[in-house]
């Protein structure tokens, strides 16, 4: 046998090999990927309610459903009327998130931590968890009347340990600290906007 034809055999074997062990070693994966393409940029928060056979609230774990009550009422009815419609009239420059970032280290860290990662010390005992803030922040639930609701009201009506900050920071102060979280938690010089 010539060289060459040796090297060919080998190689095709080798990805016969790879093939062999891939499909066997990932049976699953291509049940998986079709899911996937069935909900194409799926969204939970636009799509039409169809709970999964096995979401059931007996079922669920009662963090999640507590977590999830706040969630469901604003999709559902939206947030009180003396919250409805407002909007935060800061642009996202340096002096705010600035102000909003010394707020947020402040009062919020604690719980949500440093980069709202929701690893705050005082948060680790907490059912539910702290919201990992970095994340919802970018979700579309999160408009301003949203967070301004969330964050004046806290947990109370909900069963969750989240403060209410209405009588504690001003209507001002809160949308500096959602104008620091929307930029995406920089640290101090990391924001160039002005
Ligand atoms: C004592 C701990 C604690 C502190 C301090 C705290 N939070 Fe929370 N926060 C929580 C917990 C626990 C949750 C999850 C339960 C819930 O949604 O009510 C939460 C939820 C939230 C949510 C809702 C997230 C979602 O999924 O909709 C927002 C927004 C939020 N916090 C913002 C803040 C901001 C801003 C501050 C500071 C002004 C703050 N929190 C301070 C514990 C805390």
């Amino acid at each position: 046998m010539h060289m060459a034809t040796i090297v060919s055999f080998a190689s095709r074997l080798a990805i016969l090999c790879v093939l062999v062990l891939g499909v066997s070693v990932f049976p699953g994966r291509a049940a998986q990927d079709l899911q996937r393409e069935l909900v194409p940029g799926l969204d939970l928060w636009t799509q039409q309610r169809k709970p999964a056979p096995y979401w059931d609230s007996k079922e669920a774990m009662p963090d999640l459903l507590s977590r999830a009550a706040r969630h469901r009422e604003f999709i559902e009815a939206g947030v009180p009327v003396e919250y409805r419609s407002l909007t935060s009239p800061y642009p996202a420059a340096t002096k705010v998130i600035d102000d909003g970032r010394t707020l947020y280290t402040s009062h919020c860290a604690t719980c949500h931590g440093p980069k709202g990662l929701g690893d705050g010390i005082a948060g680790r005992d907490l059912t539910p968890s702290p919201a990992l803030l970095a994340h919802m922040i970018q979700r579309r639930q999160s408009v301003d009347e949203y967070l301004l609701w969330t964050i004046s009201e806290g947990g109370a009506r909900f069963g969750t340990e989240m403060p209410a900050y209405k009588e504690i920071l001003t209507e001002k102060e809160i949308w500096q600290i959602v104008t620091y979280m929307r930029a995406g938690f920089p640290v101090a010089g990391e924001t160039k906007q002005d």
